[in-house]
């Protein structure tokens, strides 16, 4: 087994020639150098670059140590945020954690849906509770209201000294709201930091904690960063990976391809596709210009985008998540009247009729005008969940360079913000 995540573009064909590569790679030099020598827009939040090494073993130990506090204590953690505050934990856990097993970590804050939070706070009322707590402003207001209520909550359960042992928060190393409320109530902090935006921190405590606190081994994941950061680090295109992956999203949108989506044929994947819905949404869909992000869940979404893909308007191109590990936990059984007539895969695994799936519909999709490349995973582990997510940041760098965006601002996050904050009569606003 390899013991890298690798890029596979069988499928491009002729949609990105020799030609369309090398008219590219000025570009793709430019943004090499900015992302590189730190000095291309966006240069003070470059800081994602480096935490594969400056996260050290002290650290990672002082949080393994902390989430297996935690877990000894309380029955459920409830780990509360939005966006980057929230969607690589969760992508971390989902991939990496039993689907049918009892959970340990619950989410709260990343909306603003009363039923769910009810809920949770119904389930959480006779059981023993902590809390991580993440917002680098301390101030985004769906995060905010759900601790309020949780906090509310524990407060009635638990006595001041008790609350300090269970309430840890992840934010700014000075400012905001939650900073103010860790140092006057002696809560345990982590700190998210300043050149760290938040869809560039899930190789920070902002990722790391809540996927200690699932029991999932933080240290790999940091490792498999390490591992494809130093893999990263060539500027030839045909030594880096993550670099062709950026010129051929750029290719392909220079020629039409105004949607990308990202599919995958294990629903594990699902909320690493959300992640990375807002690592490229946000970080080049800015200036009127970008890729719209998509994702599909196959083969179920085979059967309802499946129609759209294969024969649709002809704007997209598609990147496949592919899970490379062979493994026969199910293997289908020989049925002597064969009514269902399978018969003719008894004895074959699950996983092997779902290769078969991914590879016939890569095929069908390019023959259909879609192109299409593929992110083989060798197994499904921390390791290389650590590469993947330095992987596509690195990419998403890389190409918003090159597409000539800021790739580390998000102007337009604000806009709805404002008319929210007026209708809800915010003072101020
Ligand atoms: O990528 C981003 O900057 C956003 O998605 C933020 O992470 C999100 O809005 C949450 O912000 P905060 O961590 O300040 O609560």
């Amino acid at each position: 087994m390899s013991d890298s995540i690798s890029y596979d573009t069988k499928y491009l064909g002729a949609f990105v020639t020799n030609k369309d590569i090398e008219n590219i790679l000025p570009e793709l030099e430019t943004a090499h150098n900015y992302l590189t020598r730190k000095n291309g827009p966006g240069k003070d939040f470059l800081g994602w670059t480096d935490l594969p090494t400056s996260t050290g073993r002290a650290m990672l130990l002082d949080m393994v140590k902390t989430a297996s506090r935690l877990r000894k204590k309380a029955d459920i953690i409830i780990v509360v945020g939005i966006g980057g505050s929230y969607l690589g934990a969760k992508a971390a856990i989902e991939m990496l954690t039993p689907e049918f097993g009892e959970k340990k970590v619950f989410f709260a804050g990343f909306n603003i849906c009363d039923e769910y939070l009810d809920g949770l706070l119904r389930m959480a009322k006779g059981k023993e509770i902590a809390v991580n707590v993440i917002s680098k402003s301390g101030t985004t207001t769906e995060p905010a209201i759900a601790f309020r209520m949780i906090f509310d909550l524990m407060k009635k359960k638990y006595s001041r000294k008790e609350l300090a042992g269970r309430i840890v928060c992840t934010t700014d190393n000075k400012r905001g709201a939650l900073k103010a409320m860790a140092d006057a109530n002696g809560y345990k902090c982590y700190v998210i930091p300043d050149d760290v935006g938040g869809r560039f921190s899930v190789l920070s405590p902002v990722g790391l904690f809540p996927a200690a606190a699932a029991g999932i081994d933080i240290s790999e994941m940091i490792k498999g960063a390490q591992k494809c950061r130093k893999e990263l680090s060539s500027p030839d295109i045909n030594k880096n990976q993550c670099y062709k992956y950026a010129a051929v999203r750029n290719i392909l949108y220079r020629k039409g391809k105004r949607i990308e989506v990202l599919s995958n044929f294990d629903n594990k994947f699902h909320f690493v596709s959300e992640w990375w819905k807002q690592l490229f949404g946000e970080s080049e869909g800015k200036a009127s210009k970008g890729i719209f992000p998509a994702s599909c869940d196959f083969s179920a979404d085979l059967h309802s985008m499946g129609q759209f893909l294969q024969d649709g308007s002809r704007n997209i191109f598609e990147t496949f998540l592919v899970d490379c590990e062979d493994r026969d936990m199910c293997v289908i059984p020989k049925e002597k009247s064969d009514t269902d007539e399978l018969n003719y895969l008894a004895g074959k695994s699950l996983s092997f009729v779902n290769r078969k799936a991914y590879m016939a519909t890569s095929e069908a999709h390019f023959e259909g005008g879609v192109p299409n490349s593929s992110i083989m995973i060798p197994a499904k582990t921390a390791f290389y969940l650590g590469q993947l997510f330095y992987f596509f940041q690195t990419a998403v760098a890389i190409s918003g360079y090159i597409s000539g965006v800021n790739p580390f601002d998000q102007p337009g996050v604000e806009a709805y913000k404002k008319k929210m904050f007026k209708l809800l009569g915010k003072p101020g606003a």
